[in-house]
C-alpha cells in the first residue's frame, strides 16, 4: 500500500531493516520533552523529579517505563499531531487500552477482539487505541500484526492475473495462503483476511477474525435503486495495526488505534481508484452517463453518486460516518483551539483535503499547515512479508540473534 492515501502512507522494501536504534542521548532528548509537555498541558507538579527518574533508568536500561497516565495522554497527543488526519478535533476522547502486560499471540488476540467490540459499540464508534509491549530498544517490536488494517477484504489472484476481491491486499492474501489459510472455495470480493499476529517468543500464527464483531454495510444509493444490484459492501471500522507509536523516545511497534470512516475513503478511494475496487466505470454505466470522453466528468459524477450512496447507507444502517462537509467545520475547530493554546497546526494539506472535485468548497482547503513533524507521533512500522508475500525475517529470528549476540 506504500504512496496510497488509504494505508501506510510511506512505501518501504519488503525486507527493509528496522530503523537503527537511537542513541541514548536522543532518547533522553525526548523524553525530557515529552515529560515537560505532559506536566504542563495537565499542570501537575513534580517534572524535575520525573525527569531525573527517567534519565536514572534509561542510563541502566536504555529505555524507560511510562507511567499509565504518561501513556495515555501520550497516544492522544501522538493523534493529536498526525499531520495527515482531519478528524483530530476528538484527541483527547481516544480510549486507549493499556495492554502493555500482554505478549502471547493468543492473549494479543483476545486484546484485538475486545478492541473491536469497544470500538464499534452497536455502530456508535469510539476512536480506540490498544498499546502492547514497547519495542526492545535496538532490536524492535516484541509483537507485529501483519495486517495493515485489523479488518481488511482478500485480494484473490486468479490465474489470469486478475484479482478478485481488494488488489491492495494481493501481498497480504499471497503472505497468508503461504502460511497455509485454505481461503473460500469460491473466491469473494469481501472474504475477510484473517490476522496474522507474531512476538518475539513465537512464530507468525493464524487467527481468524471473529466474524460475529464485524459490522459491515451493503451500499445503496437514496435515488438509484440498481445501485444495490453494484452488490457492494464496506466495513464500519477503520482499524490500523500498522503504525507505530512514538512517545517521549519510547516506540510502541504494536498499537492498533481506529477512528470511523469519512465518506471519501470508502467512496472514493476503495471504491473508486483503480487500483483498488474499481467501480466508477460501472457506476457511469449504471447512471447512463458518456463515458466516451473524460470532458463529460462522468468520473466526477460517478465518484459523487458512490459517496451519496456511503453516507445514505451507513446512516441508515446507523454506523457513524462523517461527510467532508461536517469534517471540514470541525478540523477548523481543531485549527483554532490549538492556535488558542499556542500550539502549530500539523497538517498534511494534501491528505487533510477530501480527493473528490469538491475540495475547494471547503475551509480545510483554503489554509496551509505546519508541515513539521513531531513526537509523539505515529510512524509506518515496516512490512513483515514483501510483495510476493515471503518473508524474511520473523521477530523471534531477529530477537533471537539479539541476543545471542549479546551472550
Ligand atoms: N483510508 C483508510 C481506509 O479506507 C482508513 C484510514 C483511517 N481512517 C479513519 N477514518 N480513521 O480503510
Amino acid at each position: 500500500m506504500g504512496g496510497s492515501r488509504s494505508g501506510c502512507p510511506v512505501a518501504h522494501g519488503p525486507h527493509a531493516a528496522l530503523p537503527p536504534a537511537l542513541p541514548v542521548g536522543d532518547v533522553v532528548a525526548e523524553a525530557v520533552e515529552f515529560l515537560h509537555l505532559f506536566h504542563t498541558e495537565r499542570r501537575l507538579p513534580g517534572v524535575a523529579e520525573r525527569v531525573a527518574q527517567v534519565r536514572e533508568e534509561v542510563a541502566l536500561t536504555g529505555t524507560y517505563r511510562h507511567t499509565r497516565e504518561e501513556l495515555t495522554y501520550g497516544a492522544k497527543v501522538a493523534w493529536r499531531q498526525s499531520a495527515r488526519c482531519v478528524g483530530r478535533v476528538r484527541w483527547a476522547g481516544l480510549r486507549v487500552r493499556d495492554r502493555r502486560d500482554v505478549t502471547t499471540v493468543a492473549g494479543i488476540a483476545a486484546e484485538l477482539t475486545r478492541h473491536l467490540a469497544e470500538a464499534d459499540n452497536g455502530g456508535r464508534i469510539r476512536s480506540v487505541m490498544t498499546v502492547f509491549a514497547p519495542d526492545r530498544p535496538g532490536v524492535g517490536p516484541r509483537a507485529r500484526i501483519w495486517n495493515d488494517q485489523l479488518i481488511r477484504y482478500c485480494g484473490h489472484r486468479c490465474a489470469d492475473g486478475a484479482v478478485v476481491g481488494d488488489p491492495a491486499q494481493a501481498p497480504m492474501t499471497d503472505a497468508v495462503v503461504g502460511l497455509g489459510w485454505r481461503p473460500p472455495p469460491v473466491p469473494g470480493r469481501f472474504d475477510l483476511l484473517p490476522w496474522v499476529i507474531e512476538t518475539a517468543y513465537e512464530d507468525p500464527t493464524l487467527v481468524e477474525v471473529p466474524r460475529d464483531l464485524v459490522r459491515e454495510v451493503a451500499l445503496t444509493h437514496p435515488a438509484y435503486p440498481w445501485f444495490g444490484g453494484l452488490r457492494l459492501r464496506w466495513h464500519a471500522l477503520p482499524v490500523i495495526s500498522n503504525m507505530r507509536l512514538r512517545v517521549g523516545g519510547v516506540d510502541y511497534g504494536c498499537a492498533p488505534f481506529n477512528g470511523h470512516y469519512l465518506s471519501d475513503e470508502i467512496g472514493t478511494r476503495n471504491m473508486g481508484d483503480g487500483h483498488r475496487y474499481d467501480q466508477l466505470l460501472p457506476v457511469a454505466r449504471g447512471l447512463g452517463l458518456d463515458t466516451s470522453r473524460e470532458d463529460t466528468l462522468w468520473r466526477e459524477h460517478a465518484a459523487l453518486v458512490i459517496n451519496q450512496a456511503v453516507l445514505h447507507s451507513f446512516r441508515l444502517a446507523g454506523v457513524r460516518v462523517s461527510d467532508p462537509h461536517t469534517e471540514s467545520e470541525l478540523f477548523m475547530r481543531f485549527c483554532a483551539q490549538e492556535e488558542r493554546a499556542g500550539r502549530p497546526v500539523h497538517g498534511d494539506w494534501s491528505w487533510l483535503n477530501g480527493s473528490v472535485g469538491w475540495a475547494a468548497l471547503h475551509a480545510v482547503h483554503h489554509r496551509y499547515y505546519d508541515t513539521r513533524v513531531p513526537n509523539p507521533n505515529l510512524w509506518p512500522v515496516d512490512r513483515a512479508y514483501g510483495p510476493d508475500g515471503a518473508v524474511a525475517l520473523t521477530l523471534r529470528e531477529r530477537h533471537d540473534a539479539a541476543r545471542r549476540r549479546e551472550d
